[in-house]
Order: C-alpha cells, then sequence, then structure tokens
C-alpha cells in the first residue's frame, strides 16, 4: 500500500486529538515493531514534528511528494494515541513512528527489537516558553494561567507527559546502537550535518542533490507554509489559531524573551539539582 494510500483512508476522520487513554498506555509496552521501523522519542515541543518531517524526507531520498500529501500524523502516528491501531495498520515499511513516551514504559517494546530510534532533545527553557505557548492554542491541553504559574507546573513535571528532567534522562542513559541521539539545536545550527548523520543512521545514503533537496523542504519557513505539517487544516475546536501558530518562531534562545531574572533563577536552581551528574550539554542561545 502506498503511503498516500493511508491518508485516503482517513479522509473521514479529523484530526485525532493529541492525548493519549489509559488503553493505550497499557498497550504501548506490548507494541511489537518490526525490524524496518523507525521510531522519533522526544519530549514535546523538542522538535518532534521537524523530525517527522527529515524522516520523511530521508527515506523518500529527499523527494517532497510524501510530505506535500499526507499529514505528520498519519505518515508518523503517535504509539499512544487511541488511532494509532488504526493508521499502523494501513502504513507500508519503513515505517516512521512517534512518541512522547518515557524510556521506562517503551523499554519492553524495544527490548529484543531492532527498531532504530532517534531521540530529539532540546533546551528546556525554550521548551517551557513553547509548550506555554502551545497550551493556550490547544484546546486539548488544560489553560495554563500565567507563565509563571506554567513554568512551576513544568519545574514539577505536572505537565502533559510528566517531567522533562525524568524524560530526558530515561532516554539519554541508554546505551543501546540503536539509539541515536541529536538536539534541536545541533539540527538547527547545521541541518545538512544533522542530515547526513540521521541518513547515515538510518543506513539510508543520500547524494548531495538528495540531501540538499531535504535540507530545503524541512527548513522553518518550508514547513510553516506546508499544511500537512503546520496544523492549520485541523478544527479551531482542537487548536485555535487565532491564538497562535504551530510552527511559532522556530529559534533558539527564544526563553530570554519570556523568562525574568527570577524565573530563570528559579529554573537555575531545579535544573542544577535535578541533571547533577548528567553529561548532557544544551545550547542556550544562538
Ligand atoms: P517554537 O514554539 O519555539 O517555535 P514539536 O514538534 O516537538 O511540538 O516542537 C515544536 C517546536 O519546533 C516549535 O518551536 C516549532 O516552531 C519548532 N519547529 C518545527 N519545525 C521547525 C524547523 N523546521 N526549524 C526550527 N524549528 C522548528
Amino acid at each position: 500500500m502506498a503511503r498516500l494510500d493511508v491518508m485516503e483512508s482517513f479522509q473521514d476522520i479529523a484530526f485525532p486529538g493529541h492525548l493519549h487513554t489509559q488503553e493505550t498506555l497499557r498497550d504501548a509496552p506490548n507494541f511489537r515493531f518490526q525490524d524496518t521501523d523507525t521510531l522519533i522519542a522526544t519530549y514535546p515541543k523538542s522538535g518532534t514534528t521537524w523530525m517527522q518531517e527529515i524522516l520523511t524526507l530521508t527515506l523518500n531520498q529527499g523527494d517532497d511528494t510524501v510530505s506535500r500529501t499526507v499529514p505528520n500524523w498519519a505518515r508518523a502516528p503517535w504509539l499512544e494515541q487511541y488511532y494509532f491501531p488504526h493508521v499502523v495498520k494501513m502504513m507500508r515499511e519503513p515505517r516512521i513512528i512517534t512518541t512522547h513516551l518515557p524510556y521506562h514504559l517503551l523499554a519492553p517494546a524495544l527490548r529484543d527489537s531492532k527498531v532504530k530510534v532517534i531521540y530529539v532533545a532540546r533546551n528546556p527553557k525554550d521548551i517551557a516558553v513553547s509548550f506555554y505557548h502551545f497550551h493556550k492554542m490547544a484546546n486539548f491541553l488544560p489553560e495554563p494561567g500565567s507563565f509563571d504559574q506554567f513554568l512551576d507546573c513544568f519545574l514539577e513535571g505536572t505537565v502533559s507527559y510528566g517531567s522533562w528532567f525524568e524524560h530526558v534522562k530515561g532516554w539519554t542513559t541508554q546505551t543501546s546502537k540503536s539509539i541515536f541521539y541529536i538536539t534541536y539545536e545541533e539540527m538547527w545550527l547545521d541541518l545538512r550535518g544533522s542530515l547526513e548523520r540521521i541518513s547515515a543512521f538510518l543506513q539510508c545514503p543520500l547524494g548531495a542533490e538528495q540531501i540538499s533537496n531535504a535540507q530545503k523542504h524541512c527548513s522553518f519557513n518550508r514547513m510553516k507554509e506546508n499544511p500537512m505539517v503546520n496544523y492549520s487544516t485541523v478544527s479551531s475546536d482542537i487548536m485555535d489559531h487565532s491564538k497562535g501558530q504551530f510552527m511559532r518562531k522556530g529559534k533558539i534562545g527564544d526563553w530570554r524573551n519570556m523568562f525574568t531574572e527570577e524565573q530563570n533563577r528559579r529554573f537555575e536552581e531545579v535544573f542544577s539539582s535535578k541533571m547533577v551528574g548528567s553529561h548532557l550539554k544544551f545550547i542556550w542561545e544562538a
């Protein structure tokens, strides 16, 4: 079945919401990956959609037909969403699957599997800002209140998908050769080099022209205009575009425009206590 058929089979279904259910969380550890699958794992707002686009273009040798015609949630569905079992049946190999789940929940499914995993991390100050704006437009998420209130919840881990600190530590302390780590900031600073590294990891070599095409199609400006990834086609009941855009700024260091000195101090305090002993280094501004 061609990838485009996935879209045709889902014409009647509006954007299928965004939240996992108890049932899907229960099923996730039992999912049977295929050896040719690639799993994108991220904490929300880390560059998930960007990686979905990068992988779509990489696996299609830089050709943007699929990325222009199939929405990201159908070509790289979230494992934990209720519509996943229906979509996955219609996907052809090699499949791209996405998850925001923490490592420990997926460990049983990953064990004994040859699935390749790409974990994208992003500096958490920019994530907090991006997530806050997303809460304002996404009607399936609770009202975030003020940024100050939201930041407290983010630091406490009482937001959707839980603690950023636990998520990042859970995934990045795995030493499996099947897990490839990259940051949003690395992709932002050197997209071409990142595409080369990702295609090498996937054993999907691309020629110079194919890389150039992929690079062009997954630029922020191109993606911002692409209705298959900018969520402009979803109903305003689900995402209210009058309150913000999904493809918002796409920058490193936007937190500087939002954080007060006091918030930054509070953030640094929690960051240094939670990340003690971690080898991870983040790029906070460009
Ligand atoms: P901002 O809100 O800071 O702009 P996710 O897909 O994990 O929800 O992440 C969304 C964030 O990634 C948003 O960040 C969005 O603008 C950014 N993003 C998406 N595509 C991008 C691209 N091609 N280049 C840079 N940033 C991108």
